[in-house]
């Protein structure tokens, strides 16, 4: 199984792009033309049996097949930022949510002494706390996080983040239903809402300026920046994680298109060769 996101489910559908996309970059994934693409839906952390109302991030990871045989990955948090702006918290965070043998769960007195001496990890913890979990995975919607790079048939750079805002609109447990709701009810929402047609996004590029931060997760750009639509993705049907193509994949986020490039994010650098050794492990079966 994944070290991480280990519960999901697998869904197929297609991606399009905007003119104003092919504009600003010269990405085949771009083109305009209809992309397939596979894709997996995650509840954050190593749990294959972690209740669907936990209060954790969601995550969506997306394969696009271009026509030529490459692939572009895009692979996302509910969480406009994250906690760590460099590698080493993730893996402490990892080290405080240790099970203790003793209990056999994890200390939630180590979990809260990390937050509290780490500052970087307010933004996420404060928005997970201010916005409850999905009623499903179709109604919520999904940031890249880090910045990257479009560039254009003439060279051009532009800065970009990136996110998937559901057409669905955003839906969200009360904290009531959140007490009540059953250990699984993301597969059961998933094929009610499927059954009733495709599911959209709109893809929703935001344009950095120069001084806006490029290495640093954990921090959002002002919220008045340009904001430009350039694509929707359709997904059409799904399947249980294990049964799914989306498992034997690697949704690795530096798996980029020719006219899409990453920045010097440590994050976004560390997390390829984190996903290479999980990936090497579930196809090895250990
Ligand atoms: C240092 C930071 C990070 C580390 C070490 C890390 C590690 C991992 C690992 C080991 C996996 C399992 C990969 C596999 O077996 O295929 C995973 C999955 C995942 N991660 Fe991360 N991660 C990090 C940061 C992030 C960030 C910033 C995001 C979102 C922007 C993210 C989103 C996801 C998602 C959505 C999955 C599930 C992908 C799937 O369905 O296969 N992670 N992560």
């Amino acid at each position: 199984m994944r070290r991480n996101h280990t519960k999901g489910v697998g869904c197929l559908g297609t991606f399009t792009a905007t003119d104003e996309a092919r504009t600003l970059s010269r990405s085949k994934l771009f083109t305009g033309k209809e992309i397939p693409v596979v894709a997996r839906f995650s509840i954050a952390g190593g749990d294959p049996e972690v209740p669907d109302a936990d209060r954790s991030p969601r995550g969506l990871a997306c394969e696009f097949r271009l026509g030529d045989g490459s692939l572009h990955h895009m692979t996302m948090l509910n969480t406009p930022m994250f906690f760590a702006k460099v590698p080493q918290t993730f893996i402490d965070k990892f080290a405080a949510l240790a099970i203790d043998p003793a209990t056999g769960k994890a200390n939630p007195a180590l979990l809260r002494a990390f937050i509290a001496s780490r500052t970087e990890t307010h933004n996420q913890v404060a928005f997970l706390n201010a916005n409850n979990p999905p009623r499903s995975y179709t109604s919520e919607a999904y940031f890249g996080i880090h910045t990257f790079f479009l560039r254009d048939r003439s060279n051009r750079l532009t800065k970009f983040k990136y996110y998937f805002r559901p057409r669905d609109g955003v839906d969200r447990l009360s904290s009531e239903e959140m007490a009540s709701a059953p250990q699984d009810f993301l597969e059961k929402a998933m094929a009610e809402r499927m059954e009733r047609g495709p599911v959209l996004w709109d893809l929703i590029f935001i344009i950095g300026e120069p001084d806006d931060e490029e290495l640093d997760p954990t921090v959002l750009w002002p919220d008045d920046r340009r904001e430009v639509f350039a694509g929707t993705l359709k997904l059409e049907s799904w399947t249980h994680s294990a049964e799914a193509g989306s498992y034997r994949i690697n949704f690795d986020p530096l798996m980029l298109s020719e006219g899409v490039e990453p920045s010097r994010d440590p994050v976004l650098l560390f997390r390829s060769p984190s996903y290479a050794i999980s990936h090497g492990r579930r196809l090895q079966g250990v």
